[in-house]
């Protein structure tokens, strides 16, 4: 039996391709720190939990053991943490490390983390050129595109079997951010009408964690040393995503499409953008990629996921709290309805 083993596998990457593979006759293990954060669903399926710190080399060998035919890397964000990776790679037949679209940046240098919004040229392929590599804090807005670009090049440079993938936004069940709750929160609590900033025409480019899981099955069948985009086969635009999912929930609002003289307190959503910011997947299609589904089909389970966990009062804590400064901007209700008294007045 092949088997894989996938570091930081408990959480959204982590379950959807374990899944994946468990049901194409794989075995499965996954690294975490807490076994708590094992999916009830993974450990039930067969799926083995290993303890091991992604920043203790030791405690990774221990859980790699005698090698293993495919191992995936979903906390690699430095290029002290792929230096880690290398001699697990070593011994493995294929390994895939999950990158970002972070990494790229436009004719002006400016990229996803930038207070500049990017502006391509059209699709982004893989040969886009990237932010340089740095070894700033990772977890800054600065910090993470670069050194997500050091973590690649220190995998790519070691002539391993490594496939870079790099996703746009990711959606799915387990998800610790999931931006699916701005429109699954608005629905349960009843609103009437759905305010969306630029006309809802924003298109941040989503990624279903089983078309990640889908990809990363096929470079275990086809090692090698590449980088691959990996996102939906549709870009849906803000507006076609909060019908998706009202449509999803069997919810009707209106919808108030804005324009630019609208202020910027109501109608905003996690997928505004000027400039639409989409991923070319037809590298990750030539290698014999087949995305899992649309956005449609792939984000249904999440939204079970969240309105199984609101009704249940959210006992297992999923759900972003109220205070979450990152959430918090799209549920202004008081400043929309003065708005809309405003309009009607
Ligand atoms: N979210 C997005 O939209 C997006 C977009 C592009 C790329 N990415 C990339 O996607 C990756 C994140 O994958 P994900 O969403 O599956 O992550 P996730 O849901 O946060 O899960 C990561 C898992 O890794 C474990 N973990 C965290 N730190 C660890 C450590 N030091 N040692 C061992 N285990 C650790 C966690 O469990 P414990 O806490 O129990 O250890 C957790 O279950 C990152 O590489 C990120 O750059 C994300």
């Amino acid at each position: 039996m092949r088997r894989a083993l996938i570091l930081g596998g408990t959480g959204l990457i982590g379950r959807a391709a374990a899944l994946r593979l468990l049901a194409a006759g794989w075995q499965v293990d996954v690294t975490g720190r807490n076994p708590a954060h094992m999916p009830c669903e993974l450990a039930a399926a067969g799926v083995r939990f290993v303890s091991a710190d992604r920043s203790d080399g030791s405690q990774l060998q221990a859980a790699l053991g005698g090698g293993t035919d495919l191992l995936v890397d979903c906390i690699c964000y430095t290029a002290a943490d792929a230096r880690l990776l290398l001699p697990l790679a070593g011994n493995a037949a294929s390994t895939v490390l999950i990158s970002s679209k972070a990494v790229y940046v436009d004719a002006d240098g400016n990229h996803s983390n930038s207070d500049a919004p990017p502006r391509y040229d059209g699709p982004v392929r893989e040969t886009q050129p990237t932010l340089p590599p740095g070894d700033m804090d990772y977890r800054s807005r600065e910090g993470y595109g670069p050194n997500k670009v050091a973590a690649e090049r220190v995998a790519l440079d070691s002539g391993l079997p490594i496939t870079v993938v790099r996703p746009s936004r990711i959606h799915g069940v387990g998800s610790a951010r999931p931006r699916e709750w701005v429109v699954v929160k608005r629905v349960l609590d009843r609103r009437g009408v759905v305010l969306l900033a630029n006309r809802g025409d924003g298109v941040v480019h989503p990624t279903a964690a089983a078309n990640i899981a889908a990809l990363i099955e096929t470079a275990a069948g086809k090692p090698g040393a590449r980088i691959l985009n990996c996102a939906d086969p549709d870009a849906p635009s803000a507006l076609e995503i909060f019908r998706t999912i009202a449509r999803h929930l069997k919810h009707t609002w209106e919808e108030v499409l804005l324009d630019d003289t609208a202020p910027d307190t109501v109608g905003r959503t996690p997928w505004d953008s000027p400039h639409p910011v989409v991923l070319d997947t037809s590298a990750a299609e030539a290698l014999g990629y087949r995305p899992a589904g649309d956005y449609a089909k792939t984000v249904a389970a999440e939204i079970d996921w969240l309105l199984d966990a609101a009704r249940a009062g959210d006992r297992a804590g999923i759900l972003p709290k109220a205070e979450d400064p990152y959430f918090s901007r799209f549920f202004e209700y008081a400043a929309e309805d003065a708005f809309l008294a405003g309009r009607t007045r």
